[in-house]
């Protein structure tokens, strides 16, 4: 089967002009593709692929390109902008720092630091006693790996053995790397670390698509014995068990009780549960943190993109005595805790509070899962699963009348939306992603989803 490519060859499309979107130009804009040329020529192609648009503004929920076209945004530029582009108050907040003139500090000691931190004690739940800053999601799962490891050590394990779960993702850095994806996907690296364990993600899916209510504590079972028959003697072995809050390219959950049979074990036998809320955090699925669904308390949380709404930042949160394992020294990086960084955290904090983020994604997300479930009723040839909480919305997609491989109509879906003005979130696999500003106004929600109804009733 081809691969999907966003055609890069201008075309007319019908002109839309609402109180959110306008479209007025060929697409992609014929002046814009000096600009895709010049990052072709000087740029790595792995960081492209995207859809056809060169973003020159993005306020709220809105992006804008140079030529007056302007789209509703469903992506939140990968589920960063939680509080809204360019929020008003995180930018003021970034002012306020950069009239400061303190650009960098690395680990010497800042105001600004101390204040974001407490603040970010202050606002997590009981469990967040401590926190480690760094600059990207991989950087937080890679700390997440070495505080396991740490305990491991600390408690006199035989082996630093970490649990991680098959098709998740925790970042592109080596160690991230290891955890996540498949064993065909990792064959670049040249090796699988023996002390990663690989279990088998339990989709609410089975081999044949067909929908899958397994017991969680059955499916946690097999999983025990299937370990134990390599060999592996879980309190000696496994220091820790890292899960995605929802595995990303399908914002599947997994079921309640399985998450609730492992944090009971891992409490038993001195095994870290890491959640990796890189995505799900700061209020994407409704609770501040994702976790919070499962009804269990974890020891480690990796957090990133909503913590911020904006600049790089990303955090490591958890127990006081489990972010205190590494020496003094020995847990840092140049650019932990900018100060620019951690202004535009707290603000976002204070705007998650301000603007009462929880509730809304809540509220909001009521509304988009009721329309999401209203279309897989339309187009059930199409979708065969609507997946997510919150504003967190995915349409797992079949295609049932070509029986090719859905990626492609994922993308023709994206590419369409596109072109009437909305931004879907492009995962290159058979779903489709949705994940507004928590901010945007329920008109503009409910027209970006009449959009997406219209789109899928013109596919075919
Ligand atoms: C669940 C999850 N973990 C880790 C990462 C990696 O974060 P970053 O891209 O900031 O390194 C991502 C990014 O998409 C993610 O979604």
């Amino acid at each position: 089967m081809t691969t999907f490519q966003f055609s890069q060859v201008p075309i007319d499309v019908p002109h839309v002009k609402t109180s959110y979107r306008r479209i007025h130009t060929a697409i992609p804009v014929p002046q814009s593709l000096e600009i895709f040329e010049r990052l072709s020529d000087f740029e790595s192609r792995s960081m492209h692929g995207q859809m056809p648009i060169v973003w020159d503004r993005a306020k709220d929920f809105q992006v804008f390109d140079k030529w007056g076209n302007c789209w509703i945004d469903f992506t939140s530029t990968i589920f960063v902008a939680n509080a809204g582009h360019a929020n008003k108050k995180i930018i003021q907040s970034l002012r306020n720092a950069l009239d400061k003139d303190l650009l960098h500090t690395y680990t010497y000691a800042s105001e600004i630091r101390a204040e974001f931190l407490q603040n970010l004690i202050e606002k997590t739940p009981e469990e967040v006693e401590k926190a480690y800053l760094v600059s990207a999601g991989t950087e937080a799962t890679e700390t997440a790996m070495k505080l396991m490891r740490l305990y491991a050590d600390k408690k006199n394990k035989k082996r630093p053995g970490i649990i991680a779960f098959d098709g998740s993702y925790h970042g592109r850095t080596m160690g991230a790397a290891q955890i996540s994806a498949s064993h065909l996907e990792r064959k670049w690296m040249g090796y699988d670390d023996p002390n990663i364990f690989r279990l088998p993600f339990p989709y609410p899916w089975d081999e044949n698509g067909n929908s899958r209510t397994e017991d969680g504590n059955i499916r946690f079972s097999k999983d025990i014995d299937t370990l134990k028959a390599q060999g592996i003697n879980l309190k000696e072995d496994i220091s820790g068990i890292i899960f995605e809050s929802y595995i990303g390219w399908a914002a599947a959950f997994f079921p309640t009780d399985y998450v609730q049979a492992w944090a009971a074990y891992a409490k038993e036998n001195n095994i870290l549960v890491t959640f990796d809320e890189i995505q799900s955090g700061f209020a994407r699925t409704g609770p501040l943190f994702a976790y919070q669904h499962y009804k269990v308390k974890p020891d480690v949380i990796c957090c990133g993109k909503g913590i911020s709404s904006s600049l790089p930042l990303a955090a490591v949160l958890g127990r006081a005595d489990v972010l205190d394992l590494p020496k003094i020294g020995s847990m840092s990086s140049t650019h932990s805790a900018n100060p620019l960084s951690c202004a535009a955290g707290l603000a976002n904090l204070q705007e998650i509070e301000r603007l009462g983020l929880v509730e809304k994604s809540i509220k909001k997300g009521e509304i988009l899962h009721k329309r999401l479930n209203n279309m897989h009723s339309k187009y059930p040839e199409k979708i065969s699963h609507i997946l997510g909480a919150g504003m967190l919305g995915s349409l797992i997609l079949h295609d049932t009348k070509t029986k090719n491989n859905a990626s492609f109509l994922a993308s023709q879906i994206c590419e369409k939306a596109m072109r009437k003005g909305v931004l879907l979130v492009h995962t290159g696999k058979e779903s489709i992603k949705i994940g507004p500003p928590l901010t945007i106004p329920e008109d503009a929600l409910t027209e970006g989803l009449d959009v997406l109804d219209e789109v899928l009733r013109e596919c075919n």
